[in-house]
């Protein structure tokens, strides 16, 4: 045989990603991804149909700037449509301590108020071309998180196995609204993180001593099997979409985390050299939020960070993220 199946699906794939008609970008998610959501609703302006991102300097988001999809938007000329909210998981329901909105319920109620004509009538209808926009998912660390699996507070009814399976079933429930090309973005390598380090001493996100080493140890375990069970459930999803225009693909951001991490030189530009290890953002009393911002990096020096603080990526980490993610758009990042 000349043409083996192989030729023609890379072809497909190819078509699907490369398609220069990508017009917008649609993402759900949590403080990684959110610009000024959860802000507003700790504002009292419910961030709801009408709801408009805040953009520095009246409002910063969790990297202490501007958020990874703002420049997604800017390096693809993508209109972008940001439900992302700071401190959400995949499902509250799964998760009932949790109570910002979730991915899978009222992230996903405010797509469908904003882009499904006559929701729950025969006459339902997207207002967006399916092949014209693509919806991201990038949830899960809150949900394995110090609120959550990493200090056992999760309800014992429920397991990682679930965490993977809501993921996949928020595509599934996207997918028959009519959407059809999906990202779903891997974990970062948490033990990274200054939260999830082995170092057992209070943070502002965690102002208790605790075990640190097991902490990392158990991050380490919860970020993998999540992983591995979320790519098995993209390729379950993609068998069962076979035959029809939609197909979802993972964004590997635990090895472009770990790339950044290894050869820093090559991802960060502040003006001092980089490091991968402190964060900009400092919190001199972790019983005290309102002394964080004393003894920050400068701004000059902000870009030589790959941590924002405790827990967050840095602004230029995002614009790292931005510029692979939009390689992926255009089906040709490593990642
Ligand atoms: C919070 O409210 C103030 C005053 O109404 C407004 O100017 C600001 O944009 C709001 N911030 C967010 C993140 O919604
Ligand atoms: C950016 O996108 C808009 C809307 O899709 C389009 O009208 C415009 O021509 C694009 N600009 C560039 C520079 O491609
Ligand atoms: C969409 O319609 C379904 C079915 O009627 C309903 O359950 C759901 O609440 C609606 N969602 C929104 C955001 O209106
Ligand atoms: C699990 O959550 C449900 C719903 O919040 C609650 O009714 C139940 O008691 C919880 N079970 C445990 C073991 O915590
Ligand atoms: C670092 O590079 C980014 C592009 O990735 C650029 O937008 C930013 O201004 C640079 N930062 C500095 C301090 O030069
Ligand atoms: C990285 O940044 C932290 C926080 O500013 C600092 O304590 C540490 O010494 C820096 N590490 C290196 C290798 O420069």
């Amino acid at each position: 045989m000349f043409f083996s199946p192989l030729c023609c699906l890379v072809l497909l794939t190819a078509r699907v990603w490369g398609s220069p008609t990508t017009k917008a970008v649609v993402l759900f998610g949590d403080s990684y991804t959110d610009q000024s959501r959860e802000h507003s609703i700790t504002n009292g302006t419910y961030p709801g149909k009408d709801y408009q991102e805040v953009y520095p300097p009246t409002d910063v988001a969790a990297d202490g700037g501007f958020q990874w999809p703002w420049y997604l938007g800017i390096y693809g000329n993508y209109t972008i449509w940001n439900y992302a909210t700071g401190g959400a998981v995949c499902s509250n329901d799964l998760l009932p301590s949790f109570t910002v909105p979730d991915v899978i319920g009222e992230q996903a109620a405010w797509f469908i108020q904003d882009h499904v004509l006559n929701n729950g009538t025969k006459n339902q209808k997207l207002d967006m071309d399916p092949s014209e926009f693509v919806v991201i998912v990038f949830i899960g660390t809150n949900d394995v998180g110090s609120s959550s699996f990493v200090t056992d507070s999760q309800n014992a009814t429920v397991s990682i196995a679930d965490l993977a399976n809501c993921q996949i079933q928020a595509l599934r429930n996207l997918h028959t609204l009519g959407a059809r090309r999906f990202i779903v973005n891997s974990l970062i390598p948490l033990q990274l993180t200054r939260l999830y380090s082995t170092s057992s001493a209070p943070t502002i996100y965690y102002p208790s001593p605790h075990d640190g080493v097991a902490w990392n140890k158990r991050v380490i375990n919860f970020v993998h099997t999540l992983n591995a069970l979320i790519r098995a459930g993209v390729g379950e999803l993609n068998d069962e979409w076979q035959g029809t225009a939609a197909s979802v693909e993972m964004f590997d951001t635990y090895q472009l985390f770990e790339d950044m991490y290894n050869h820093p030189a090559n991802w960060f530009n502040g003006s001092i050299p980089a490091n991968v290890t402190g964060h900009c953002h400092q919190c001199p009393d972790p019983d005290d939020y309102t002394q964080c911002g004393i003894g920050d990096c400068t701004l000059a020096e902000r870009d030589s960070y790959m941590w924002w603080d405790e827990l967050h990526p840095s602004e230029q980490t995002g614009r790292n993220l931005a510029r692979e993610m939009w390689g992926k758009l255009k089906g040709i990042s490593q990642y």
